[in-house]
């Protein structure tokens, strides 16, 4: 502790001598073994070892123990009836397409169709026109589009709340999927028994000049991953986030009198509420 006594930046201190107290004691309470500790290390070099600009082993490790979704809670302290935030996770993509209100951001890939609409609106239930709204899934099968070689584009777009701060868009029904499980983290979730599954979900970022950047999904009920004790991989599900997406049979109309060409297809009636706050850059953090 007072080794770090001199650093001249009063947080950078701070966060040392309490990541000191904090493994110390670690060490202390569990008596860790010269062994164990051989292990440890062996096994943090094999998460460094693969990881790439592309595959971040390190996050994920940080997922599946709860320390970004603890961060995530620390940073998003539950504001009135603001929106609950979630974990960001690895697939989001700058720059992802522009689309109109009522657009497809599905891109083609495989699925069932599904309508999202709703509201982006303040705790005081103000409207906010102009809120930019990023949206991104996985496919049928549980890929996103940058686990694929080839650079196609799905399952992602960008679109802006409209002048009653409402908005709506066409994308898929979210299907369950598993982390990635083949490296060291994987190793790890085998060894303890834990599954790499993810209840389905959609992703939303939402951004408006005064308000906190939400950072969130939303969840289908009914998934079988949302039965299980720890219910999500990366640990992060709120109830508040499970929502029910209606489905319709193909032969009944669309809302905006799309024609889905036999195709059954789901909807969901999704409303955001901001908390006050400062926008946050996410995307220039992940980098
Ligand atoms: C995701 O939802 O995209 C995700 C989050 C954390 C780890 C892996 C995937
Ligand atoms: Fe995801």
């Amino acid at each position: 502790m007072q080794s770090f006594e001199n650093t001249p930046d009063e947080r950078t201190k701070y966060l040392l001598q309490e990541l000191v107290k904090h493994l110390h004691s670690y060490v202390h309470t569990v008596r860790l073994t010269e062994a164990e500790w051989n292990t440890a290390i062996g096994f943090l070099t094999r998460v460094g070892n693969i990881t790439t600009p592309h595959r971040q082993e390190f996050v994920l490790l940080s997922d599946v123990l709860g320390v970004s979704m603890h961060t995530v809670a620390v940073n998003n302290e539950v504001h009135r009836n603001a929106t609950e935030a979630t974990v960001f996770g690895p697939f989001f993509v700058n720059g992802a397409p522009l689309i109109e209100n009522g657009g497809d951001m599905s891109g083609g890939a495989p699925g069932e169709p599904a309508w999202v609409e709703g509201t982006i609106r303040g705790v005081d239930g103000e409207p906010v026109p102009g809120a930019r709204i990023e949206v991104w899934e996985a496919d049928a099968e549980g890929f996103y589009d940058v686990q694929h070689e080839g650079g196609r584009v799905y399952g992602r777009a960008h679109l802006f709340a409209d002048e009653k701060s409402e908005f709506r868009f066409w994308g898929l029904l979210p299907t369950p999927y598993a982390i990635a499980h083949d490296g060291r983290v994987g190793d790890l979730l085998k060894a303890t028994e834990r599954s790499p599954y993810r209840p389905a979900h959609l992703h939303f970022m939402v951004t408006a000049p005064g308000y906190r950047t939400l950072v969130t999904h939303v969840f289908v009920r009914g998934d079988e991953h949302l039965d299980k004790p720890t219910k999500d991989a990366v640990f992060g599900v709120k109830d508040s986030l499970i929502y029910d997406w209606s489905r319709h049979s193909a032969d009944e109309p669309t809302p905006d009198g799309r024609d889905l060409q036999g195709k059954p297809w789901a909807s969901l009636h999704f409303d955001v509420v901001l908390a006050p706050g400062q926008a946050v850059d996410y995307a220039a953090l992940m980098e």
